[in-house]
């Protein structure tokens, strides 16, 4: 009987064919051919136009990478991250067009709706900061009178691009500190100004519809340094939400963002909670409340918005221990882990959505290969999309 066929689907990078996270794939693939389960890469730009068949992106120990001609795999593992460009508009078409097939996961959506969803349930209630989606300057200024720390962030932002940071200066009356970064990326120069002349400061930020006003999170360490979590939970070879690690990230210096990418870096968790919480009685419910929350945030927007395979999650921890989500990301990188040297928790990062495919595959196929039925019929009340995949098999 031939292996299950797992398609990495993802996206060029540019004109040139180049690929994000090809070490990763590359482990993937080895893993999963331990595992008798077959992985290549593939971008919807590789599909044939007749939609038979894709060329596929294969790697073997002794060749290296190779590009071949495949038929459609058994099961896909999204990991398109969002472009403002064609490709991405190529994508969507691709999600529509192939949306019956077995996807391990289903996207996510902007920072707006996911806040909105999660503040409908009362328990993330208070590991939410306050959010506004950005309409005008008055919403700014309210947040600013009940906050004296605020974030603005784009709503479909990654990597820390277009955030700013304004704080309210105590000694001196109305004026605030604006630092951040670009949508570039690039750290911006930090202005002081007076409350009365933000507005035309924001004004080419073209924020309307487009930004949250949330309230900030002092996370500055002793050495000026912001600094937060980053949690890994995935679906283990069980079908069920497991905890795989929780990593430590150092923003660089002077930037108002933890991200790797933005210069940040990644430590230890236990380490960079000891110098914050003093208290070890503290640090261990914080572990365990933290550990909880990632799993219920994962099972409440899996039963939501469709199946879902791993999560990260960004956790600001405050002063007095209080844990406030950050953002959720669907696609999550995992060399915060390697870079910390946690091998361990960073082959399971590694791992664990291979054995989670190849129990999707035992839990829903006929063995015909390339063939996927489900075997057992969809019963309950709750709509099919909404509901797990585990609780659809109930
Ligand atoms: N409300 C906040 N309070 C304090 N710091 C924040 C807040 N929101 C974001 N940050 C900082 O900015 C970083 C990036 O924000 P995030 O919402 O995760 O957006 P991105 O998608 O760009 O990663 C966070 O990891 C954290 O360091
Ligand atoms: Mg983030």
């Amino acid at each position: 009987m031939s292996s299950p066929v797992l398609g990495i689907m993802t996206l060029y990078l540019n004109e040139h064919r180049a690929l994000e996270e090809r070490s990763i794939y590359r482990r993937m693939i080895l893993e999963g051919r331990k595992r008798g389960l077959d992985i290549y890469v593939f971008t919807p730009a590789d599909v044939h136009p007749g939609g038979k068949k894709i060329e596929a992106m294969v790697f073997h120990s002794e060749k290296g990478w190779s590009r071949e001609w495949r038929p459609f795999p058994d099961m896909i593992f999204d990991r398109c991250r969002i472009q403002r460009n064609r490709r991405f508009q190529q994508l969507l078409a691709f999600r529509e067009k192939y949306g019956h097939m077995l996807f391990l996961n289903r996207p996510l959506r902007n920072k707006w709706t996911i806040h909105q969803t999660l503040s409908a349930k009362s328990a993330f209630r208070e590991h939410l900061p306050e959010t506004v989606l950005f309409q005008d300057m008055s919403d700014v200024n309210r947040m600013l009178k009940a906050s004296s720390l605020i974030y603005l962030k784009p709503i479909n932002g990654t990597g820390g691009r277009g955030i700013l940071r304004i704080e309210r200066i105590s000694s001196e009356a109305n004026m605030v500190l604006v630092q951040g970064r670009d949508q570039k990326r690039r750290i911006i120069t930090p202005r002081k100004v007076h409350l009365s002349r933000l507005g035309s400061l924001l004004q080419h930020w073209n924020m309307k519809d487009k930004y949250l006003v949330q309230e900030g999170i002092q996370l500055q360490l002793p050495n000026g340094r912001v600094h937060d979590y980053r949690m890994l939970v995935q679906k283990n070879g069980e079908g069920d939400w497991e905890l795989t690690g929780c990593a430590g990230r150092m923003g660089a210096e002077k930037s108002v963002t933890s991200n790797l990418h933005g210069g940040g870096q990644a430590v230890p968790m236990h380490r960079l909670m000891k110098q914050w919480i003093t208290d070890e009685d503290l640090r261990n419910e914080i572990n365990s409340t933290a550990e909880k929350l990632g799993i219920s945030v994962a099972t409440f927007l899996e039963d939501t918005y469709g199946d879902l395979c791993e999560l990260a999650l960004d956790l600001a921890i405050d002063k007095d221990g209080r844990i406030f989500l950050l953002e959720v990301n669907p696609k999550p990188a995992r060399e915060v882990f390697a870079r910390i040297g946690e091998r361990n928790i960073y082959y399971k990062a590694i791992t664990q959505p291979l054995e989670y495919a190849l129990w999707v595959y035992r839990n829903r196929t006929v063995s015909t290969p390339n063939k996927v039925k489900v075997t057992k019929p969809v019963t309950g009340k709750t709509t099919p999309a909404r509901r797990s995949r585990k609780s659809r098999l109930k």
